[in-house]
């Protein structure tokens, strides 16, 4: 259809609209050329529910001037479902609220990688894995898109942190960049095929995210086949003829007065081939999201409101139960203490330009109270207080001495929203130290406590942990927030969120300890592929809550594991198999994870990684036998010299619980194909002697000569030194005197 298009944009449309059309018309909305029959096109944040703002004040901080919409849970809550479907029923339900509001276009998912848990906006984000981002971000982009509203995948690349956002450079080895900071993006674009992407603040490898020829053409176009719109994010734009001449469509929001893309225009710097382009992409992207246009449905806002408080309970993550202390029982609870100004003051979101005007909000107090009011006795004491610097003293005091008295506590904790925003990054991953405190300053008088976390990145237990008898992580829950954790404690819900990003013992032990935020206006992603778990594994390090942990009022049993091999030429490599059985009295949801642990040998390999993963809901007692496929590109690395390879040879299937909880295990043989890499001057001696061209004929040439002799013949004829020998460099060799072979003739026989 765009190619149809073409030949009419091409003659209808003067080169002053088509220059038009790369910037917004105002600050969420794109220009109309009714000429060529197109609308304008809106936009709104995004990502975890609407923040359609009133067009006189369209800053990020108008929250009270945004109009009402769900806030459902934002994306650190739903990564944590490994749920593909529950993702998806999230997206429409978002997408049919765009509908009503006649927004075309949601700013969001937001699926940068957690390289760190202090990145500020990690509550935005999935994962700290490609493959789990990918196919959840993917189903959102999906559920949003049924309902013909567009997903607009953000913030494309590398925007891991908010310090210097909009300046620094993430500088980062290809390899780092394709398997895990990209990977998370191709695999969304593959899987969800949103109609659009936003392009980064920060550079990558020193170049404008949004002016980056590499990254908007070459990879996400040429490499991946994506087909729609690339908006700026807000303000990322500064070259905007480098933008256009990049791959960029849309620089947002609109400059329409600037006159440089014009005047590049007019004067033949930039090619108007370009501009074409972008008026077809916009076109697609206007016939794609026609819908939201012609028929708005009425929205049921209630049972959004159950969706967000179902979705929530389904989210949530119980790492620690030590004591059978949940889930609770009323009738054999007299008295329980709801303790925590979070219980009164919930924070269920995160701050800066995904936040949402909540249609209501229900706190966890209130919920308890009304709930289980009628059969114990429910108490409250604040115990600090968030974002203030008043001497909480007296607070702990009161809650210590309730807690005292109380069967039961019931502790809320987690980070204040100066905590966590857009626009700034944590420094610890401690909670509040008047927090720590009373948690300690609790559990000496009672033991039995319950501890609800909100907070939008991970927090550390480590410290107090083992002084109270369960954690539920509940990160931020969206606005059902009270009912959702109130179904979770009753065990109206059984927990089955898994996490999706470790939960370290110190930031000392996280990958980016010495490179986050960087300095001079570089971060330097120094640990290359190994990011999150992959990074904990390789240097063996103890961890708070491994990636993939989260416990059940139920119990999981794992057997029969099978692992069927496929031949080379079938896009399937393996299809794991093993059956789940529901071990406990009580239904849940266990999230099977297979993780795979490549020994090919063929570049630096991480332990294991996460190749395929399936939740399953059982009845107690019942079994599933469940298939797991892993297709061969999702076992590829990146191999700097030879792009993506599968070599085959030995992996190691782990299928478990969590990354560390691994349950069952094989190692076998899968082929794949040899790695390639191209000889060039700079290949190794030996390289060049066992290529099965190029050897022969070296060597033909050396023999005519009389073969090596000086230095290198010495080397050669050591057994002790010939390997040095054999790894220099073929040019280098070509430098001592007495081998019969010159830096040309090596050029000469690569040629040939
Ligand atoms: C944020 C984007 C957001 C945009 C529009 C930017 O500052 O980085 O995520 O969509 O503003 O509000």
């Amino acid at each position: 259809m765009v190619e149809e298009q073409g030949a009419d944009i091409r003659s209808q449309v003067t080169p002053e609209e088509k220059a038009l059309l790369t910037t917004g018309a105002d600050y969420w909305s794109t220009a109309e050329v009714p000429g060529i029959g197109l609308r304008s096109i809106r936009m709104s944040d995004g990502p975890h529910g609407l923040r359609v703002q009133d067009d006189d004040n369209p800053d990020h901080l108008g929250l009270g001037r945004s109009l009402p919409a769900t806030c459902f849970p934002p994306a650190v809550t739903l990564a944590s479902s490994w749920d593909p479907k529950l993702i998806r029923s999230v997206g429409r339900a978002l997408g049919r609220e765009a509908r009503h509001q006649g927004v075309d276009v949601v700013l969001g998912p937001g699926i940068e990688i957690k390289r760190s848990p202090l990145c500020g906006r990690n509550f935005e984000y999935y994962s700290e894995d490609p493959l789990l981002t990918g196919r959840l971000a993917g189903a959102m982009v999906n559920g949003l898109q049924s309902e013909g509203v567009g997903a607009c995948v953000k913030h494309f690349a590398c925007n891991t942190q908010e310090t210097d956002r909009l300046r620094v450079s993430a500088d980062v080895d290809e390899r780092g960049l394709r398997e895990i900071y990209l990977r998370a993006f191709e695999l969304t674009v593959r899987e969800g095929k949103p109609w659009a992407v936003m392009s980064a603040y920060n550079r990558v490898n020193g170049v404008f995210a949004s002016e980056n020829p590499w990254l908007l053409t070459d990879v996400l176009r040429n490499e991946w086949n994506y087909d729609g719109v690339v908006v700026s994010d807000w303000g990322a734009v500064h070259d905007p003829v480098a933008a256009v001449a990049a791959g960029l469509d849309l620089r947002m929001p609109g400059q329409p007065s600037d006159p440089r893309v014009r005047d590049a225009l007019g004067e033949g710097s930039l090619d108007e081939a370009a501009l074409d382009r972008v008026a077809e992409r916009l076109r697609l992207l206007a016939s794609r999201t026609e819908d939201s246009r012609t028929a708005k449905p009425a929205i049921d806002y209630d049972a959004h409101h159950r969706l967000t408080r179902q979705a929530a309970a389904e989210c949530a993550v119980l790492l620690h139960d030590a004591s059978g202390l949940l889930p609770i029982d009323p009738a054999q609870v007299t008295s329980i203490a709801v303790i925590g100004e979070l219980a009164r003051s919930p924070r269920y979101q995160g701050a800066g330009s995904s936040a949402v005007n909540a249609t209501r909000v229900v706190n966890a107090l209130d919920a308890l109270q009304a709930r289980i009011g009628g059969t114990s006795s429910v108490s409250f004491a604040p115990g600090y207080v968030l974002d203030g610097n008043e001497d909480a003293t007296e607070l702990v005091g009161e809650a210590v001495t309730l807690a005292g008295a109380s069967d039961l506590v019931v502790l809320f904790l987690g980070l204040p929203s100066s905590y966590e925003a857009e626009g700034r990054d944590r420094t610890t991953i401690e909670l509040p130290t008047e927090q720590v405190r009373l948690v300690k300053a609790i559990a000496a008088v009672n033991r039995r406590v319950v501890v609800a976390l909100s907070n939008g990145s991970a927090v550390t237990t480590a410290d107090w942990r083992t002084e109270v008898g369960s954690i539920v992580e509940f990160w931020l829950t969206g606005q059902a927030h009270g009912d959702s954790i109130t179904d979770v404690l009753l065990g109206e819900v059984n927990p089955s969120g898994k996490l999706a990003e470790t939960v370290p013992v110190r930031l000392e032990d996280t990958s980016s300890f010495l490179d986050f935020p960087g300095e001079a206006g570089h971060v330097r992603h120094n640990e290359g592929v190994h990011v999150g778990y992959r990074w904990f594994d390789a240097r063996r390090l103890e961890v708070d809550y491994p990636f993939g942990h989260g416990l059940s009022y139920t119990t999981f049993g794992y057997s029969d594991l099978d692992i069927a091999v496929h031949e080379l030429d079938d896009p399937i490599a393996v299809t794991v198999s093993v059956t789940l059985t529901n071990t406990g009295s009580r239904a849940g949801a266990e999230v099977i994870q297979v993780y795979v642990g490549d020994r090919s040998g063929v570049l630096q390999m991480p332990e294991r990684e996460l190749r395929a993963f399936s939740k399953v809901h059982l009845t107690p007692g019942a079994s599933e036998q469940v298939e797991l496929p892993i297709s061969r590109t999702d076992l590829e690395h990146f191999h700097p010299d030879a792009g993506w390879v599968f070599a085959g040879g030995q992996m190691e299937v782990s299928v478990g619980s969590s990354s560390r909880d691994i349950r069952l295990h094989a190692t076998v043989e899968v082929p794949g194909h040899p790695v390639e890499i191209p000889l060039s001057v700079w290949s190794r001696l030996g390289d060049w002697m066992t290529d099965p061209v190029a050897g022969p004929a070296l060597r033909a040439l050396i023999e005519e000569r009389g073969g090596v002799k000086g230095r290198v013949g010495d080397l050669l004829s050591d057994p002790v030194s010939q390997d040095s020998a054999l790894a220099f460099p073929l040019i280098s060799v070509t430098q001592f005197p007495g081998f019969p072979v010159t830096a040309e003739e090596v050029e000469d026989l690569l040629g040939r």
